[in-house]
């Protein structure tokens, strides 16, 4: 496990999530509030990204059909999703978010 340099915090908007790349796996980088949270970047229902999904709280809604996903567990909320997405831990450090990612 290592540690990805995700950007400053000041980057990342209230309600906002992005992508980033951890060797061939895409990580979804998501604040809420005062809160950060990193999990796979990929629906466990069809495979879309999830980044371009609103953020409501501690959930995420896929873009493409609706499924919401808890952003702390990566746990599946609501279908058409049923299978968890993975989450990775993360850190604040010199202003900036990190995650671990394998
Ligand atoms: S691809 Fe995400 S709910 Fe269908």
């Amino acid at each position: 496990m290592k540690w990805i340099d995700a950007g400053a915090t000041t980057n990342l908007l209230d309600g906002q999530a992005i992508s980033i790349a951890a060797g061939r796996r895409m990580i979804a980088v998501a604040r809420s509030g005062e809160a950060y949270y990193a999990i796979e970047d990929i629906c466990t229902h069809d495979g879309a990204e999830l980044t371009g999904g609103a953020i409501e709280g501690a959930e995420i809604i896929c873009p493409r059909h609706g499924a919401r996903f808890c952003l702390r567990t990566g746990e599946a909320l609501s279908p058409p999703a049923y299978e968890p997405v993975r989450v990775f831990e993360t850190k604040i450090e010199g202003g900036h978010l990190w995650v671990r990612a394998d």
